[in-house]
């Protein structure tokens, strides 16, 4: 199986396990991936979620070439199509979802890292959309999602150039959230979403939903979406429980309703 979930606590982890082959996408794992994060949306025991590759080599580094190669346009469009919907399916889990970036995260692999919430990298990460020199665009949304993290100019000259970019040079340019030593790095995103895990599920879940629709829409949108979240967390158990614990001096017991 190319995709493993292992779930500690309230934090599930998935690891894209093919190795041998620097954890490289094909169809199979693609479908494995959607599968494990449909089923992951709707398992309220998950409060955060971690991605990463397996070996010390790789995060992702790519879709599988291999596969790719010899498809019609047609199978191209499926394809596409395919990796996107897991890209969506990562950037619309309602819990946080942290990339643990182990070593190369190239096309696919840095398009699924720009669907996560927050990315971590080890030392030896190193990121990129070298499709163009593939003979192809990048086609799981790094056109979309790279400009609307970095910045447009920067994104522009890494997609035209392919260029790949080290740890700290993504950490400098707000690819990356934070560098860690390679021995580090999980046990820092476990740290990471134990945090996350502590606070209120559905105010962390509504804050997600915020950010994410309203970087697709105006400011006075946004913020009418805001207003909507946050009236809405006023019908549940745990807005009540935040509140009277901070005014009883003792810890919140959140409960995820
Ligand atoms: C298939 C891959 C692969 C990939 C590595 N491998 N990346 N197979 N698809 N994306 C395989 C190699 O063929 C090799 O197999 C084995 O993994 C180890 O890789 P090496 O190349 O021997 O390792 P190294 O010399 O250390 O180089 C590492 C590397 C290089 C720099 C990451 O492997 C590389 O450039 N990979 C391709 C990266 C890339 O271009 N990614 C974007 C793909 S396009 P063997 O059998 O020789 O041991 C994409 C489009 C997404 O992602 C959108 C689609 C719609």
């Amino acid at each position: 199986m190319p995709i493993q979930v292992a779930q500690e606590d309230r934090v599930a982890l998935v690891t894209v396990d093919r190795p041998e082959r620097l954890n490289a996408l094909n169809t199979q794992s693609l479908q494995e991936l959607l599968a494990t994060f449909e089923r992951l949306a709707s398992d309220s025991s998950v409060r955060a979620i971690i991605v990463t590759g397996a070996g010390d080599r790789a995060f992702i580094a790519g879709a599988d070439i291999a596969e790719m190669k010899d498809k019609s346009p047609s199978e191209a469009l499926a394809f596409a199509r395919l990796g996107q919907a897991v890209c969506s399916a990562i950037e619309a889990a309602p819990q946080p979802v942290i990339a643990a970036i182990n070593g190369y995260a190239l096309g696919g692999g840095c398009e699924i890292a720009l669907a996560c919430d927050i990315r971590l990298a080890s030392e030896t990460a190193v990121l990129g959309q070298p499709e163009v020199a593939l003979g192809v665009p990048p086609g799981w949304g790094g056109t979309q999602r790279l400009p609307r993290v970095i910045g447009p100019g920067l994104a522009r000259e890494l997609i035209y150039t392919g260029r790949r970019v080290r740890a700290e040079e993504a950490l400098r340019i707000g690819l990356v959230n934070a560098v860690y030593p390679p021995a580090e790095l999980l046990e820092r995103a476990r740290a990471l979403a134990a945090e996350i895990a502590r606070n209120a599920p559905l105010a962390v879940r509504l804050s997600k939903e915020a950010i994410r629709r309203g970087l697709d829409v105006d400011l006075a949108a946004g913020l009418a979406l805001e207003a909507q979240a946050f009236a809405l967390a006023f019908s549940t158990a745990d807005q009540r429980e935040g509140m009277s614990a901070f005014l009883e001096k003792r810890s919140p017991e959140f409960r995820g309703a």
